[in-house]
């Protein structure tokens, strides 16, 4: 192992909860939030997936906060200086979890990049659903194009990782974030000003108790680990580059705030729209990629928007990817000593390669549309194993250790800021959450998924 190097880290307070929110804000919002509200039912599902975020996702956050910046440290080192070596499995679930998720977001990111040169050369111009629907066609089913645009991705990627924490990371996510959300903003204004917008909106946000039922508990539970990136090392990575004086409880609060207002503010400016232009609002994965073009298409100005709006998306859905192509990076340059554009490199190149999978599984008349594991295309697996398995069960180990095996003083010391922040009934109850509350739902949510028990 290399002898230890004064490590990087974040240099303020805006910084934290910029690259924080760069790593929650993503492809998530403007394309999985929208495509899973449609396929499980609308506003129960929007009910549900909130109810998740704030006793599930906000205390799980605050633990990979606790972790990281106690021992600053990588997500399996963390465990170790710990003196719990054996719960470093949280962290090589947190790396297989990244791996798993960058095979398929690697590809969707590639088709957002693709679509942003197609809307800055003007190729959405008087757009209609048929054309819109076939352009997405085209760019999804094809061998070479999307591994291509896959790759320029992991490029892009790879680069600002090698940069650093500091020149890299941070600056990158604390110019585009405030960009993104003027964007989103102005194409909310022009879907919900649609004739019957009032349609999307009702979708979005009227609760039809009937919708719910375990599977879609289960899809809310993995969407808000997938939203807020938890439950597989990545804050405890970030968390270690943290300062001292961070407020954690805070900045777990603003950025899962933040990161639901553009979840939702992503679903108005996509459901009204559908609604107006006659769209199924459970169309999947492709409803960002049809729908946001033939909302932009018939406005003034509405190809310079667009391409501003695919522009922001490759933007987010990069930030999102560095932290989690961080996660293995700073794992094999901290445990295994390699350097760490060596380190950036190899995992580039290893999620290139099984990626390629994904890329080439999206639709059934793609190169490996056929090919099926337990019923599931490779990019429907990666995505299935790790929202739904992999991070809950991270999270809930994660919960247990800071519940059950760590010292509460130590949880006190540490989160109040050294005895600083005078925060005692705030962690008091955060100890109480994070205790029962948070693994008791998380194991039930299992149990009545895979049928154990009914509730
Ligand atoms: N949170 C990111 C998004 O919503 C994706 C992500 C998942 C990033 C898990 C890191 C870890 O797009």
């Amino acid at each position: 192992m290399s002898a230890p190097k004064k490590r990087e880290g974040f240099s303020s307070g805006v910084a934290v909860f910029f690259a924080t929110l760069g790593s929650a804000v993503g492809l998530g919002n403007i394309w999985k939030f929208p495509t899973m509200t449609g396929t499980n039912g609308g506003g129960a599902f929007v009910m549900l997936y909130l109810l998740c975020v704030l006793f599930v996702g906000i205390p799980v956050m605050i633990c990979e906060f606790y972790v990281g910046r106690r021992t600053h440290s990588n997500a399996i080192g963390a465990f170790k200086k710990l003196n719990a070596p054996a719960w470093s499995v949280i962290g090589y679930f947190g790396v297989a979890s990244s791996l798993l998720i960058m095979f398929f977001y690697s590809c969707v990111a590639g088709w957002v990049y693709y679509y942003f040169v197609k809307a800055a050369t003007g190729q959405f111009v008087g757009i209609t659903l048929e054309a819109a629907k076939a352009q997405f066609g085209s760019a999804v089913t094809g061998t070479l194009s999307p591994l291509i645009w896959q790759w320029i991705v992991l490029a892009v990627v790879g680069t600002v990782l090698i940069m650093g924490v500091r020149n890299g990371i941070e600056r990158v996510t604390k110019t585009l974030m405030p960009l993104l959300f003027i964007l989103i903003l102005i194409c909310d204004i022009r879907s919900v000003t649609l004739p019957h917008s009032g349609t999307g909106l009702y979708f979005l946000f009227h609760v039809d108790f009937s919708k719910i039922t375990p599977a879609v508990i289960l899809a809310a539970l993995g969407l808000a680990f997938f939203k807020l990136s938890l439950g597989m090392g990545i804050m405890v990575t970030y968390g270690s580059y943290f300062t001292d004086d961070n407020h954690l409880f805070q900045t777990a609060g603003r950025v899962a705030v933040t990161d639901t207002i553009i979840s939702l503010l992503a679903g108005i400016a996509i459901f009204p729209a559908v609604f107006s232009f006659g769209m199924e609002p459970s169309a999947g994965p492709g409803l960002l990629f049809m729908t946001i073009p033939l909302v932009f298409s018939k406005m003034p100005m509405g190809m310079v928007l667009l391409a501003a709006f695919f522009l922001l998306t490759c933007f987010c859905a990069t930030t999102a990817m560095i932290s989690l192509v961080e996660v293995p990076t700073a794992w094999l340059s901290e445990e295994w000593g390699l350097k760490r554009p060596t380190a950036v490199v190899l995992v580039c190149l290893f999620i290139a390669a099984v990626g390629a999978t994904a890329s080439l599984s999206v639709d059934s008349s793609s190169l490996l549309g056929q090919v099926k594991v337990f019923g599931k295309s490779f990019f429907d697996l990666y995505d299935y194993l790790s929202s739904n398995l992999l991070m809950p069960i991270g999270g809930l180990l994660l919960t247990l250790f800071v519940g059950y095996i760590n010292k509460k003083q130590d949880v006190l010391y540490e989160l109040s800021n050294h005895g600083l922040l005078k925060n005692d009934s705030t962690v008091n109850y955060f100890w109480l959450v994070t205790r029962y509350l948070t693994p008791a739902l998380l194991i039930i949510i299992f149990l009545n998924c895979i049928g154990v028990i009914h509730v």
